[in-house]
């Protein structure tokens, strides 16, 4: 997986868990096309350059889909870095991101493409006279509709046409990274339809013809499990769940995204966080709440985090009375001071 042409894993933190493969080699930038990646390796490299922490698994999938010309889904739980995996994939690949944000009731004229009716509209009261005239020559209501179905072209053009997501994605003139945002908050019927759109990268516009795309675009589901998505789905795509990090990716993370913030910061909220969740809790913290919570850390000029700071900016991270009390009972097991009945007998987490 390694290749001695792979580029140094710039912005990349101390314990990196992406391994060896990424730091493999002090080669400059390739000179391939930036918009392939030569490997998994460069995968991971190029997107820490973006400040994206990737792991091997991660790194394999993007790899593959873009060279199997395949849609990833990705699936996991909120805030661990699905939308921003589509972002980062467009800017290390230097093309544009066309985002579909998925929601209950969306259909096809919001996704694919619609009529500009207000635009068709005060059109035909500009050019009223000229109907006038071109209706004029007719005797029947059946010839008046048939002179004025002959005009169709005038009306239904690209003029007055509005691409949404799906559409100017097929019509780009390169290659997008076509990111569709929780599809599992849209219906079933949606993603029938997307089904269709992904497995032919077609689409018949009944007045102007069937768009074919000229540029295959790299498409990302996400999905935050809200529902189970098809196995019809599943089948066309690559499928990514991402999960919680471990304590060194998310180190790598907050280091990544949070440049400035102490080592010493990171670690503290970090051990803290993947303690939590180990609760058992209604809602898990999330990467995003990690970053939140160490730019709150930073604000406050905190460089660790200690019992008091914790039990004041607990509530940065956890959103539910019954979680933040779960999580003070734990206090005791997290922040063990000697003498303290609570860390008897305990070893103090690094
Ligand atoms: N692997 C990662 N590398 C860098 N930042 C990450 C990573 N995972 C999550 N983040 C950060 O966490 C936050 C939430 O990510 P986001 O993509 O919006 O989550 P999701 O779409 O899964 O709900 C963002 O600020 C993002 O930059
Ligand atoms: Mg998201």
């Amino acid at each position: 997986m390694s290749r001695p042409s792979a580029p140094p894993a710039s912005g990349q933190a101390p314990g990196d868990p992406a391994g060896a493969a990424a730091s493999a080699g002090a080669a400059p930038a390739p000179a391939r096309p930036a918009d392939h990646f030569a490997d998994a390796a460069e995968v991971i490299t190029r997107f820490a350059a973006h400040g994206y922490i990737a792991d091997t698994r991660i790194a394999t999938a993007v790899f593959l889909a873009e060279r199997l010309q395949k849609p990833i889904l990705v699936e996991g739980p909120a805030g661990c870095g699905k939308t921003e995996l589509a972002k980062v994939l467009a800017d290390a690949l230097g093309t544009q991101l066309i985002r579909l944000q998925c929601y209950e009731g969306l259909d096809e004229a919001k996704a694919l493409y619609e009529w500009a009716y207000p635009k068709q509209l005060l059109y035909t009261q500009i050019l009223r006279d000229k109907i006038g005239e071109l209706l004029a020559q007719t005797r029947t209501l059946g010839d008046a509709v048939a002179a004025l179905a002959a005009q169709d072209d005038a009306f239904f053009s690209e003029k007055f046409l509005l691409p949404r997501p799906l559409l100017s994605a097929l019509r780009a003139e390169r290659r997008v990274v076509l990111l569709i945002d929780e599809v599992d908050r849209a219906e079933a019927e949606f993603e029938a339809f997307l089904l269709e759109v992904l497995s032919d990268f077609q689409v018949s516009i009944p007045e102007l013809g069937t768009l074919r795309a000229a540029h295959v675009p790299l498409v990302i589901l996400t999905s935050n499990n809200a529902r189970e998505m098809t196995d019809a789905l599943k089948r066309r795509c690559l499928y990514l769940n991402v999960g919680f990090p471990d304590a060194a990716r998310e180190q790598a993370i907050a280091h990544a995204r949070l440049p400035g913030a102490p080592a010493r910061l990171v670690a503290d909220v970090v051990r803290v966080v993947q303690a939590l969740r180990q609760l058992d809790l209604k809602k898990n913290p999330s990467v995003s709440e990690t970053l939140e919570w160490v730019r709150a850390l930073l604000i406050l000029s905190a460089d660790e985090l200690d019992r008091g700071l914790c039990v004041d900016t607990l509530n940065l991270v956890l959103k539910y009375e019954g979680d933040l009390e779960r999580a003070h009972e734990k206090l005791g097991e997290l922040f063990p001071a000697a003498g303290t009945p609570a860390s008897a007998g305990r070893t103090k987490p690094s």
